[in-house]
């Protein structure tokens, strides 16, 4: 087929492709409308078929291949190895569901998921799906204050968790973290279910806590027949960093998502039923729901989950993975890639890799050198593909299922079906040509699978997205890019105040208010500066109320160790800056306006740019001189 035919008739007939597409999933009672965007920028798809996310990843599978693998469960933490046949996985789901409705979940109600990546945290997500009940996952690097602000923006009836997460062997407890967010939140759930791996203690809480190996054993032989939901029902919450402080809960709908990730599957992974599909992402973040817990799933394929470093025991676990499974498709980030890289080549030398057909890579730009590097390892193609928490799958890419079109470096490739990609000034919203860079833009409808709102403000949902340009309502996706005369586009950063450290989407604006927090600390200013192994790291320049803690250089690193205290205590280690420096002002514009990008440009050793606003030219001088200390 030829992708450029493929593109113009997802874009030109949009209903028809679609309707074609929804042929790729089971539904109980077909759609009676494709597309309804009478209001717009909200589409919604399939109007009036009524499917089931859990049916379509589990169930349906076990009529054709019930015995064959579905998730593999893979910890170097625990030294713990597990394969779920999907007839196994359907019994853990169908137990899960019935615990939850036990507890009293119903149809719309939301579960939060904190959960390390373990089996039980897919069941939980399956479990929610099969019964209509919306779950919010959040990644279990978090820390009290992000998960408070979740539970009191999700209300979750029900919080899933576990004793502990572990990292290079050792135990990370949770529980007492997710004690002290209900007791930081006004949303408290009324149970909370807890999975107890023996890793940390954990005192469980009368009358709220329940212990998730006790239910299940009660819920042994279960059977939870699916909830059909109408295809616009709420499938799940998943809270992203954006500009603000306070997290944006990206809503995501069931049929429009079960076929997206159907068609991309397909279309861009080359899914088999039968074959296994490696991600190495985590659930907590998007590319864990579509690409560890539902896309394989719904492809009929086993997913590996994996718990572990990629360096541990040695570089060459995930290879050896690759090798025992027979993975055919992995998905990772560049990032971890760059991590190998540092490692001796044998460890990946040393295994049978001939399953291996292509690994794609996705959450941060992929750099020349990365990709060259494993690309002549490998052997394989290097996938790269850009796409947002927003949008649920790829955006950009190189779709080798419908053609097999070559990449170029440095480009995740072009607009993928169903989305119209745009470039816009951004001062004179006019589109750019070629090799001209503006905002990366896409005009509605999105596409099945992208966010349905903002989960309980629809006006933010516009407010935020869709209001960039005045008088032209586009999805804003905040990043930079430019096109080349072929079509491939390369992404140049975010337009607005999120930064990516390793993959991960952060806000600066969080870290700046759990820096505020510390006592002695007056101003602060955060950002995204560019690093070689992790893409960027934040950075903190902070203005401090009593000057004498500072006065020499213990002072100053002590004060530095506890204000990276604070933001691992509040946010999690995730969001801790690599550095804090403290200055006596902020760069800021006469009427206020933090001047973060000049900072970045400083600590980049770039030129800072246009100064015409600044109040203060030495407030430059002085970021330069703490660098400098
Ligand atoms: O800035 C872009 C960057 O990551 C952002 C989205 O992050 P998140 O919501 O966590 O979703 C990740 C899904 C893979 C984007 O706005 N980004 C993502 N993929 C790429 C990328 N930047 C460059 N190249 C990519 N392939």
């Amino acid at each position: 087929m030829n992708f450029a035919e493929f593109y113009q008739r997802s874009i030109d007939t949009p209903e028809q492709f679609w309707r074609d597409e929804a042929t790729l999933i089971d539904w109980n009672i077909p759609h009676t409308q494709v597309l309804d965007y009478s209001r717009p920028p909200f589409a919604k798809w399939f109007v009036g078929g009524r499917t089931n996310l859990c049916h379509n990843a589990v169930d349906r599978w076990c009529a054709t291949q019930g015995d064959k693998a579905a998730l593999i469960a893979i910890s170097t933490e625990t030294n713990t190895e597990k394969t779920y046949s999907f007839n196994e996985l359907q019994s853990e789901v169908e137990r899960c569901a019935a615990i939850m409705l036990a507890l009293g979940v119903g149809r719309g109600d939301r579960v939060l998921i904190y959960m390390p990546m373990i089996a039980e945290a897919a069941f939980a997500m399956l479990a929610c799906a099969r019964i209509g009940a919306i779950h919010s996952v959040v990644f279990g690097g978090f820390a009290a204050n992000s998960l408070a602000s979740r539970i009191d923006d999700a209300k979750p009836a029900l919080i899933v968790s576990a004793d502990a997460g572990s990292r290079n062997g050792k135990a990370i407890p949770y529980k007492h973290l997710l004690d002290a967010a209900i007791e930081l939140s006004n949303a408290k759930p009324a149970k909370v279910l807890l999975v107890d791996r023996g890793l940390a203690p954990m005192a469980l809480v009368a009358g709220r806590d329940v212990d998730y190996a006790t239910l299940r054993a009660v819920h042994l032989d279960a059977r939870v027949p699916v909830t059909w939901l109408e295809s616009n029902e709420a499938s799940y919450i998943l809270y992203t960093s954006g500009t603000t402080g306070k997290p944006k809960g990206v809503q995501r709908d069931v049929g429009g998502y079960a076929v997206a990730l159907a068609s991309s599957m397909k279309y861009n992974f080359c899914a088999k039923a039968g074959e296994t599909f490696f991600a190495t992402s985590d659930i907590g973040w998007v590319v864990g729901h579509s690409y560890i817990v539902y896309g394989p799933l719904i492809a009929g394929m086993a997913s590996i989950m994996y718990e572990g470093l990629p360096v541990c025991p040695d570089a060459g676990i995930w290879w050896s993975i690759v090798e025992k499974y027979k993975v055919t498709r992995m998905f990772s980030a560049p990032t971890a890639i760059r991590v190998l890289r540092k490692q001796p080549p044998e460890f990946m030398r040393k295994y049978d890799l001939s399953s291996l057909r292509a690994l794609y890579l996705a959450g941060e730009p992929l750099d020349e050198t990365t990709s060259q590097w494993i690309a002549g390892e490998l052997g394989v193609p290097i996938i790269d593909n850009y796409w947002q928490t927003e949008t649920g799958w790829p955006i950009l890419s190189i779709a080798k299922g419908v053609e097999d079109r070559p990449t170029r470096l440095g480009s995740p490739g072009v607009a993928m079906y169903g989305y119209k990609v745009k470039l816009l000034n951004e001062s004179t919203g006019e589109e750019c040509g070629a090799n001209e860079k503006g905002v990366l833009v896409i005009d509605g409808p999105l596409p099945p699978g992208c966010m349905q709102t903002v989960y309980g403000d629809d006006r933010r949902f516009v407010d935020t997205y869709w209001s960039t340009f005045a008088g032209r309502q586009v999805y804003s996706t905040f990043d930079w890019g430019v096109r080349d005369a072929d079509g491939y586009y390369f992404i140049l950063g975010r337009t607005d105040d999120v930064i990516n450290v390793a993959g991960h989407r952060l806000g600066t604006r969080e870290i700046e208010e759990s820096i505020s927090s510390h006592a002695n600390v007056s101003e602060v200013a955060v950002v995204g500066v560019e690093d070689k192994l992790k893409g960027q790291v934040a950075i903190a320049f902070a203005i401090v109320k009593h000057a004498e803690q500072i006065a020499t250089a213990e002072g100053r690193q002590a004060l530095e160790r506890e204000i990276m205290g604070v933001v691992d205590r509040q946010l999690g280690a995730v969001a801790r800056p690599a550095r804090v420096y403290f200055v006596p002002q902020l760069p800021k514009t006469r009427s206020g306006k933090l001047l973060r990008r000049s900072i970045q440009a400083i600590c980049e050793g770039r030129n800072p740019g246009d100064l015409t606003a600044i109040e203060d030219p030495a407030s430059l001088q002085q970021i330069k001189s703490a660098l400098q200390v």
